[in-house]
């Protein structure tokens, strides 16, 4: 959450500023701001918003400078307002600061700060952290380096910042704990922010800074790396590779629409490579390398959050199914806080598209210490989750910018398919007539995927119906109750219509009191093993009045006959159809939220990566 940015060169930095914010946008949307060193003073811009508004205020006042540094705020500290945005300035305006994270004690220190002579103007956290580096400073004597990593050791919680001293003119410091940072070193400028997006447009060689870790870096693109125990660090310098398209729109109206229909190829990508219909295999290094550690495994304990949790579930229903290990799925946030056991022979597999979420990191690093195995199963490459795990298995979809997340979970789960498939071989619990089925039918995924995106006209039809209602259900039972609970998520995301996802047969033991002719039920029966019974769920929603919109195979006689609308979709073995019953309800998403006028990329309060707790 919150995104930053900063660069020093010897041009004006704003305009990388103000463009690199827009990319970050995604991380939170509140409140944006800048500030530059502007002849030997430092002038901040900040304003509750978005970027766009910033931006209009800094063409009607410009302003410019060669070092600079940007926030876009998703807040955590203090109202959403002009003050509280950041950068943040020292009583004297000698520093500014942007901050990612959240400073945990900074009461103890502001009141420490108060004491001494300090005020405040807003209620961040921030303004706290960069007074408190002013007042070390000067009370200790120090340069501003030493100041920042002896502030940095006293500070408890979660940082990326960079800050600029005013009378260090062609200069920024940056640290990191918790909290992503990246450096960019271009020929003749540096750039520093929360992730490569903004920043790929100008150079491919990064450096992932590690936790405690402070760069200073200047105007002739020279940098310097240090821990906070003043140890030099020599950084690891990778070349990456992000095509510019990719943080495109490209001609679609949205991110969400463009990620959408992005999903027949980003399937394929995710399998690229990975499976052989002609020699019928299946292969992931990560778990090819560590395949007798997951064969021995007495447990997989899969942890995430969001969609990522959802996809989770349906990775517990196929490794189960397919490979007989037992599987716990876990919110990221509850098992760190309670005490779980864990021992070696687990294997802890974290789901995480952003791979920076804050608590699926804090879950990992208490699984690790416990020293279970990590394996990650992460869309950013170079992410910290990435780095924090023994092993794992990019899922290759590209860069997703839509906050409400689809092409990461159809990625998700054919990484999980793949893992349970390949488990279930080498232990011989999947019979190989199954095993060949299921390599070719994952294969036809992405076609059939292209088949449902071609309907979009009885889906926009259906939005049009739902729109105006307030609430909504949605039904599943076996492998498609985690779809209900994702298509339930999308639409209360981005069109805040409330909804509830359930298991179909649970529904009798409380959702369904509030079953009447208002109440538009979505019923996902694409599984063949839960059929029967879905269709007295569906009979049990009628006999109510409820509004049924079912999806089901081509071909469907029965529930097709008794819903008010009905979604056909291509047949598909039950252990995939999850890939394909989720569109649907990912675009009806969409359209809905479009036809209630709602911010479909940017929906109000949410944030793509959530970085603090
Ligand atoms: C946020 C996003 C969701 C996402 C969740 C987990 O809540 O808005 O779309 O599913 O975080 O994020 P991760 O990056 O760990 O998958």
């Amino acid at each position: 959450m919150c995104g930053i940015v900063a660069k020093v060169s010897s041009e004006n930095v704003l305009p990388f500023l103000i463009e690199g914010l827009k990319r970050l946008e995604y991380r939170g949307y509140d409140s944006a701001g800048v500030a530059v060193l502007q002849n030997g003073k430092i002038v901040v811009t900040k304003q509750k918003g978005k970027v766009n508004e910033l931006e209009k205020l800094l063409d009607e006042n410009p302003i410019g400078g060669n070092v600079g540094i940007g926030h876009t705020r998703w807040a955590t500290h203090g109202k959403p307002d002009n003050i509280n945005a950041h950068p943040h300035m020292c009583n004297d305006q000698s520093l500014a600061l942007v901050h990612n994270g959240i400073i945990e004690n900074y009461q103890a220190l502001k009141d420490i700060l108060i004491e001494k002579g300090y005020t405040f103007l807003g209620q961040t956290d921030t303004e706290v952290l960069v007074n408190f580096i002013d007042f070390i400073k000067k009370s200790e004597k120090l340069n501003t380096l030493e100041a920042v990593k002896l502030a940095l050791k006293e500070a408890v919680g979660a940082y990326a910042i960079v800050l600029f001293d005013k009378d260090i003119p062609d200069s920024l410091i940056a640290a990191r704990k918790s909290s992503p940072m990246v450096l960019g070193i271009g020929i003749d400028a540096l750039y520093i922010a929360s992730d490569v997006t903004p920043i790929v447009k100008y150079t491919n060689k990064i450096i992932y800074l590690n936790d405690e870790e402070v760069v200073v870096a200047n105007k002739n693109a020279e940098y310097s790396i240090s821990n906070l125990k003043n140890q030099a660090i020599t950084p690891i310098i990778q070349e990456i590779e992000v095509k510019i398209e990719a943080l495109e729109k490209g001609g679609y109206d949205h991110f969400m629409l463009k990620e959408i229909f992005q999903q027949p190829s980003t399937i394929t990508d995710s399998m690229r490579g990975r499976i052989n219909t002609d020699e019928n295999w299946v292969h992931l290094n990560g778990v090819e390398d560590n395949l007798s550690r997951f064969l021995k495994a007495k447990r997989i304990i899969i942890v995430g959050c969001g969609t990522s949790w959802h996809s989770g579930l349906i990775g517990e229903y196929m490794i189960e199914d397919l490979a007989r290990i037992p599987v716990e799925v876990e919110y990221a946030s509850e098992f760190r806080y309670r005490n779980p056991i864990i021992s070696e022979k687990d294997i802890v597999i974290a789901i995480s598209q952003s791979g920076e979420t804050a608590d699926t990191v804090a879950a990992l690093e208490l699984a690790k210490e416990k020293g279970a195995f990590l394996y990650g199963v992460v869309n950013v490459v170079g992410s910290s989750i990435a780095r924090l795990v023994h092993s794992g298995s990019y899922i290759h979809a590209g860069p997703e910018i839509g906050v409400a997340s689809t092409k990461a979970f159809t990625s998700q789960i054919v990484i999980l398919l793949l893992i349970a498939l390949r488990l279930g071989k080498a232990k011989g619990t999947i019979d190989e007539r199954k095993y060949i089925e299921l390599i070719s039918a994952l294969e036809s995924v992405p076609s059939k995927v292209q088949t449902i995106l071609e309907n979009i006209d009885q889906i926009k039809y259906i939005a049009s119906e739902i729109k105006d209602h307030n609430n909504a259900i949605y039904l599943g039972r076996g492998i498609s109750f985690p779809v209900a609970l994702e298509g339930a998520l999308k639409l209360k995301e981005i069109s805040y219509i409330h909804a509830e996802g359930y298991p179909a047969a649970e529904m009798k033991h409380g959702p369904i009191a509030l079953i009447d002719e208002d109440m538009p039920v979505f019923v996902i029966a694409t599984n063949e093993r839960a059929y029967e019974k879905i269709i007295s769920n569906v009979q049990e929603v009628k006999a109510r009045k409820g509004k049924v919109i079912a999806i089901v195979p081509f071909g469907e006689k029965i529930i097709s006959k008794i819903a008010d609308h009905c979604i056909f979709i291509p047949e598909i073995e039950d252990e995939i159809s999850p890939l394909l019953s989720v569109i649907p309800l990912q675009l009806l998403s969409y359209y809905v939220s479009v036809m209630r006028g709602c911010d479909v990329d940017q929906p109000r309060n949410l944030a793509k990566s959530v970085t603090v707790e």
